[in-house]
Order: structure tokens, then C-alpha cells, then sequence
């Protein structure tokens, strides 16, 4: 089993909100994608940033945008990313009763379709439903907050995802999220995921780029097949 070289997407969530643009441009030239996540008060009880601040970062920089949604609604509310420039929307399965329709929409807005299942969903019921998904995101913690402790039990999704995505010949990136650090990517990377999000790891680190090459360094080392 191989997979593609690894994507490591830095979280803007540990970043310094008053510093926006120059946090973006400390990750730039290392990273692979820009994680935003954007919390609603109503899905998770955390509350961050929407539209206007993704609307905002896209001037500054070319950096592809990976939108995390973690909002209800998102059949609403996901599209306005996609035409703001996100290259890859992501929502979640506990809040979409239609999750194709909206991968559609998605795409045809011209952005890449995430799907996002959060710690207490099981992966089987969605199996079916990925070849309409660019990536499907693997929660390693419960969604809402930054900071929190890496749960290695949910990388059985991961491994499940891989066979199945293998398996089928599906052209899907699996991305973990939450608690990605030097001391779990590897386990992260050997279970078959190929996009790390990193928070903490990243901006709490003194050399934000610095921390972002190492990840990927450790990513691809233990990749399957390397
Ligand atoms: C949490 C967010 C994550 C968060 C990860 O719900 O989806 O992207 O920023 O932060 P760390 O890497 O600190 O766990
Ligand atoms: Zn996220």
C-alpha cells in the first residue's frame, strides 16, 4: 500500500488572531495548505472565524485555503467558501443529511469536497459515499477546541478509510486533525493518512516553518511503503 507524499496543513486556530496575515506568511513557503476552521457556537461550542476573515486572508496570500466547517447549516453556508477561493471545503457528516448533494454544489463552485467525521461517528456508514469526496478528515480528537490530547484509538478509521480507499482505487486524501505533534504524526502517517493538520504543533513551536518541515519529515518516513 502507498500513498501520496504527505500535505501538512498548519491551523490558524493557534495562530495570533491580531497577526493574521504575518502568521500565514511564517508558514507560507513550508506548508502545503492553510487550515481554517470555522465554528459556529451551535456544532461544537466554540465560536472563531467565518466568510469575511477567509475572504480577507485570501488577498494576502496564494496559499490553497482548506476550509474546515464545523457548523450546522453548512448546505447554506459551505458554498460562500468555495466562491471565496477555498481549494477544498470540508463539512461534517453529523451535520449534513445530504452530504453528496452538497459535495456537488461544492465542486461545482469549484472547490475540492471534504467530508469530516468527528470522534464519536463511525466511518462505515460513509464508506459508500466517498468517491464523491476529494478528502475525508478523520477527527483524532472531538471536534471545538485546539490544544487537545491526540486519541490513538480513532486512527482504526484511519486504517479502515485506507483499505477501503485502496481497495477501491479511490483518489482521496485522508487527513487527520487534532493533536497532530512530532510524538504522533508517524502513528498517524503508518495508518494510512496523508494530510496532517497541525495547531499547536505548528504556531506554538518558536519557528512556526521550521516545526512544518519537521512534521513532514516524520510524515513521510513513516508513510506505508516508504
Ligand atoms: C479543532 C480543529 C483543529 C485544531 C487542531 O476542532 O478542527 O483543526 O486547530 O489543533 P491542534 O493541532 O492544537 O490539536
Ligand atoms: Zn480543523
Amino acid at each position: 500500500m502507498t500513498v501520496p507524499p504527505p500535505i501538512v496543513a498548519p491551523s490558524i486556530l493557534a495562530a495570533d488572531f491580531a497577526r493574521l496575515a504575518e502568521e500565514v506568511r511564517a508558514v507560507e513557503d513550508a506548508a502545503d495548505w492553510l487550515h481554517v476552521d470555522v465554528m459556529d457556537n451551535h456544532f461544537v461550542p466554540n465560536l472563531t472565524i467565518g466568510l469575511p476573515v477567509v475572504q480577507s486572508l485570501r488577498a494576502v496570500t496564494a496559499m490553497p485555503f482548506d476550509v474546515h466547517l464545523m457548523i450546522e447549516d453548512p448546505r447554506r453556508w459551505a458554498p460562500g467558501y468555495a466562491d471565496a477561493g477555498a481549494y477544498n471545503v470540508t463539512f461534517h457528516a453529523e451535520a449534513s443529511d445530504d452530504p453528496v448533494a452538497l459535495a456537488k454544489d461544492l465542486r461545482s463552485a469549484g472547490a475540492k469536497a471534504g467530508l469530516a467525521i468527528d470522534r464519536d461517528t463511525p466511518i462505515e456508514p460513509y464508506l459508500d459515499l466517498l468517491p464523491s469526496f476529494d478528502t475525508l478528515l478523520i477527527m483524532t480528537i472531538k471536534a471545538g477546541f485546539g490544544g487537545q490530547r491526540f486519541i490513538p484509538q480513532l486512527l482504526d478509521k484511519v486504517r479502515t478509510a485506507r483499505r477501503h480507499i485502496s481497495a477501491g482505487h479511490l483518489e482521496l486524501r485522508i487527513e487527520v486533525d487534532g493533536g497532530i505533534a512530532a510524538d504522533t504524526i508517524e502513528q498517524a502517517a503508518a495508518a494510512g493518512a496523508d494530510a496532517f493538520v497541525a495547531g499547536t504543533a505548528v504556531y506554538g513551536a518558536a519557528d512556526p516553518a521550521e516545526a512544518v518541515r519537521h512534521l513532514r519529515a516524520l510524515a513521510e518516513r513513516a508513510a506505508p511503503g516508504a
